[in-house]
């Protein structure tokens, strides 16, 4: 057993219970000095006070001594063990067994802080250069993507930029999924290329035998979403991270729609992943934070750049409650899966759905490289189209009544969104989004509930 509790017979001799802790009897209640608000002077040679052990500061007098267990979680144990225990600690000041909330924005410094980097993200220094809710969360993904490194961020897309900023500069070329998260898009097919010289190639990774044509002499990253947003097109991790490597670029993918429990992407020979927080690892719906793992000079870079010097610091609260989240990622996603294949075969006989994007679909046209690379599942978001007109799908979501009409993934309840047909990116789907569609995040319902809602909501 790896979790290495204290062998019985090697324990230390209890001590002492510690002292609880006393106001000075000058401050007590009661005292004669009580109500004199002028502070004592001090006296030139008075000693300095003895700082308290830290274990004595609990008032709970059963864990006043030692800790007697401490956790070793390694990538050796299974998923669901790493995502209950990885990045969790008895904590040492209370012998709680989950580890507490530290807002706090600054850490007490050492005798000579002159020897403090203040730009280093190593260490509790300010919570803008990390924190400690922020380390225990890495710790915990990093266990789960089996990454040597992991920097967790304010949101997915301080993330995705984090990786843009840090690995791009003027006159390099980016190769990009035509099929992302519309800030992925923004910022490597408008604001970097107008503000920073940075040149971008748009292309259907889904085929990656177009790929390697498009490799120039400065490509420096391929950045791929698979399954993407929100085509749910699937992209070969393997093939691209070999076309990437022999170009001498790295290659960047942006994991959300399949989480860790579903693909691996770092196993497949990714340098980076990212995932947004927010969905699936998060799974309720109530905290943004963004991650990316990788080597440890990579994420070392990302931290100094988009954590330290463009501030891009997670909340200590968000932090912890994404650590709560993914305890039950795998519980989960594996409903998840189970849901949105079954919802997925059933509006693909329904005579009013036109088309149904789905790589668990035997149809769908990426349904090969998804088996390959998704061992856990395949995911559950899915895309679909009506035959009907814009009102059509319109008048279709508001006669859901469990389904909820809003944007976001990965939550418990089930998210629907319209995508018109007058989407900007209209022309970089396939022919069958091109008059609309939905893309649709099953949740943690009753399966039978979501059918009859859909069906209801089509009558
Ligand atoms: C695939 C993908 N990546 C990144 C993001 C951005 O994440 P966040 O909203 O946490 O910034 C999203 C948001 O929907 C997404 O779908």
């Amino acid at each position: 057993m790896r979790k290495t509790g204290v062998d019985a017979g090697k324990m230390p001799a209890a001590e002492p219970l510690a002292p609880t802790r006393t106001a000075p009897t000058s401050m007590r209640a009661g005292s004669p000095r009580s109500h004199d608000t002028t502070p004592p002077l001090p006296t030139p040679h008075s000693p300095l006070p003895t700082p308290y052990p830290l274990d004595t500061l609990s008032q709970n007098p059963y864990n006043t001594h030692h800790i007697t267990m401490i956790k070793h979680i390694d990538h050796t144990f299974g998923f669901a063990t790493r995502a209950v225990h990885g990045g969790n600690e008895v904590d040492r000041e209370t012998g709680a067994i989950r580890r507490p909330i530290t807002m706090a924005n600054s850490y007490e410094l050492p005798y000579d802080p002159s020897v403090v980097n203040w730009s280093s993200a190593e260490g509790n220094v300010y919570t803008r250069n990390g924190g400690a809710n922020q380390r225990y969360l890495q710790e915990k993904l990093a266990l789960l993507h089996e990454a040597p490194d992991c920097v967790v961020l304010a949101s997915g897309v301080a993330a995705l930029s984090g990786v843009f900023f840090t690995f791009l500069k003027s006159g390099d070329h980016v190769i990009v999924s035509d099929s992302t998260y519309i800030a992925a898009y923004r910022l490597l097919h408008e604001l970097l290329p107008a503000k920073y010289g940075i040149e971008t190639t748009l292309a259907d990774t889904s085929d990656w035998s177009k790929i390697r044509p498009l490799v120039r002499e400065n490509t420096r990253l391929v950045h791929i979403e698979t399954p993407s947003n929100p085509t749910i097109k699937i992209s070969d991790i393997k093939a691209l991270a070999d076309i990437a490597h022999n170009a001498g670029a790295l290659l960047s993918v942006d994991n959300t729609f399949a989480s860790p429990f579903n693909q691996r992407p770092l196993a497949l020979g990714a340098d980076l992943v990212v995932e947004s927080l927010t969905k699936y690892l998060n799974g309720h719906g109530d905290a943004m934070g963004g991650a990316v793992l990788g080597k440890k000079d990579l994420i070392d870079a990302i931290c100094a750049e988009a954590m330290v010097n463009a501030g891009g610091t997670i909340s200590p609260f968000n932090a912890w409650l994404i650590m709560r989240g993914v305890v039950t990622l795998p519980l989960r996603m594996a409903r998840h899966n189970e849901n949105a294949l079954q919802l997925a075969a059933f509006l693909e006989a329904l005579p009013q759905v036109r088309f149904v994007s789905y790589p668990g679909l035997k149809s769908s046209r990426g349904h090969a490289a998804a088996a390959a690379q998704m061992p856990g599942g395949f995911g559950g978001v899915l895309a679909f189209g009506l035959d009907a007109d814009h009102d059509g799908h319109n008048r279709f979501v508001s006669r859901l009544r469990v389904i909820t009409n809003a944007v976001s993934l990965g939550h418990d309840e089930s998210l629907i969104v319209f995508l018109g047909e007058n989407d900007e990116r209209q022309y970089l789907y396939p022919e069958e989004f091109h008059r609309g569609f939905f893309r649709l995040s099953v949740g943690l319902e009753d399966l039978a509930d979501l059918k009859a809602d859909i069906t209801q909501a089509l009558e």
